[in-house]
């Protein structure tokens, strides 16, 4: 029998994409002992913006969610995602940052890493990938992503050609990810078909979004095109901005006599768990019905849902919604201009912004911002396609070369590390500390501020009972 199996995807991306990843340890805690039993793929539970969020809005440590869900869930492999050089967040790190964050992350407790790039410029994950290799145990797997998006460079040649080096680097497994939800039923089926037969065998694992409706569909052409993997959330916090129902999938997989090695009973159980927590979260506003829906928009104009919203604030802001439909013109334009990135934060924002100011200001790269400054001098990587020389001398100086990220990064100081000594004080008890102080410095003080005023609050209070 065909096997197809389910990464459940609801402890992280799910609650990131509907309920801005607000789900406190204490919504979940209860279900994870029967999650352990149903038999996914992975679960994906850390990484993303599950960190910042455990310091910044749930007073949480990050590392000690993730070790509470390792102990709970001894028989899962726990999976976490992380943007390569840029680990959590959008800026790059030094390389040995990286490779001690990739050696907590397995020592805490997760199994499979999967490493991006937004640019997909894989120098950028190949840190990750070997401290992945340096620290793996028996159970580790290093998974090679692929941010999707289309555009007239990115063929399925292209994309056949990524996924040959991802398997040359030596991942395990390889991801597409379609982060915006706008890979057609068709694409899907050429594009996996496509990589199946010129990359031979990898397990391939596709990552998508309900945002445009189409993720139901493009799942079962992916899966007829030979996909192994596919990322689904439990019913009650799937579709809209997150993924498809892991029990709809069960249901429509079983007819096909495919098995997804899935247990029923208990996949309806996680959903029992997380149903009035649904509704606990619209109550409270937390979830935004338009979140929920379908946005067809994104295919009409070939941009993430995320990134029109964020055009349509700004231009309300200064006053301009009349210029919308000009900025939507130009936003292929400035793409072409910096290479054809993917569009994914921080990119689709850069793109987004600079399409609205050149039209604004009625000249084109009149202003230009910092951030797309950065990336014409090489601070993100390399772009997928040559960018324009015109703007790029613009921006550099006649004759003026871009530097190579990798030559700051490959730094090897430790002076990262003792600047967070330094900064933490009695602060920090561990490396983790550190960790979190060197990713989200003000979030993470704050964190251990309030962690040791709690302790000395429940000290004296002891005492005084004595
Ligand atoms: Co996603």
């Amino acid at each position: 029998m065909k096997q197809i199996r389910i990464t459940e995807t609801v402890l992280r991306d799910a609650q990131q994409s509907l309920i801005a990843t607000r789900m406190p340890f204490g919504d979940f805690e209860d279900i994870l002992s029967e999650m352990d039993k149903a038999g996914y793929y992975s679960v994906e539970c850390w990484g993303g913006a599950t960190f910042d969020s455990c310091l910044r809005y749930l007073g949480e440590d990050p590392w000690e969610r993730l070790r509470k869900i390792r102990a709970a869930m001894p028989n899962t492999r726990l999976q976490m995602l992380l943007r390569g050089q840029n680990l959590l967040g959008y800026k790059h790190y030094h390389d040995d940052v990286v490779e001690k964050f990739v050696e907590l992350s397995i020592k805490n407790g997760i199994d499979v890493i999967r490493i991006f790039d937004a640019l997909n410029d894989f120098r950028n994950i190949q840190t990750a990938l070997e401290a992945t290799k340096k620290y793996a145990n028996e159970r580790t797997v290093a998974s090679g992503c692929i941010s999707y998006t289309q555009s007239p460079v990115h063929t399925v040649e292209k994309y056949v050609q990524m996924c040959k080096e991802l398997k040359a680097m030596g991942f395990d497994t390889i991801c597409l990810k379609d982060m915006a939800g706008t890979m057609s039923p068709y694409e899907a089926e050429t594009l996996i078909k496509g990589i199946k037969d010129g990359v031979g065998d990898i397990p391939l694992i596709l990552h998508t979004h309900c945002t445009t409706g189409m993720a139901y569909m493009t799942i079962t052409k992916a899966i007829e095109a030979g996909v192994d993997v596919i990322d689904c959330a439990s019913s009650a916090l799937s579709n809209g901005t997150s993924q498809p129902a892991t029990e709809t999938m069960f249901y429509a997989l079983q007819q096909y006599g495919i098995d997804c090695g899935l247990k029923e009973d208990v996949i309806n159980k996680v959903n029992d768990h997380f149903k009035p927590l649904k509704q606990k979260y619209i109550d409270s506003g937390l979830l935004n019905p338009k979140s929920m829906g379908t946005d067809s928009q994104a295919l009409v104009y070939k941009v993430p849902g995320g990134m029109l919203s964020n055009m349509i604030a700004n231009l309300k802001d200064m006053n301009a919604l009349d210029k919308f439909d000009e900025a939507l013109l130009e936003i292929p334009n400035v793409r072409k201009d910096l290479g054809y990135p993917p569009l994914v934060t921080p990119l689709s924002q850069m793109v987004g912004n600079q399409a609205v100011v050149n039209v604004l200001m009625g000249e084109r790269y009149k202003q230009i911002s910092n951030e797309i400054k950065n990336y014409f001098k090489g601070e993100y990587g390399i772009a997928p396609a040559p960018v324009s020389k015109e703007l790029e001398a613009k921006i550099l100086g006649e004759g003026g070369q871009p530097t190579d990220c990798r030559i700051e990064d490959a730094k090897r100081t430790g002076e990262d590390f003792q600047k967070a000594k330094e900064a933490l004080g009695d602060l920090a008890r561990s490396e983790e500390d550190l960790m979190s102080y060197i990713c989200f410095p003000d979030q993470a003080k704050k964190f251990l501020e309030e962690r040791k005023a709690k302790e000395e609050n429940v000290c004296t209070y002891t005492i005084e009972e004595a």
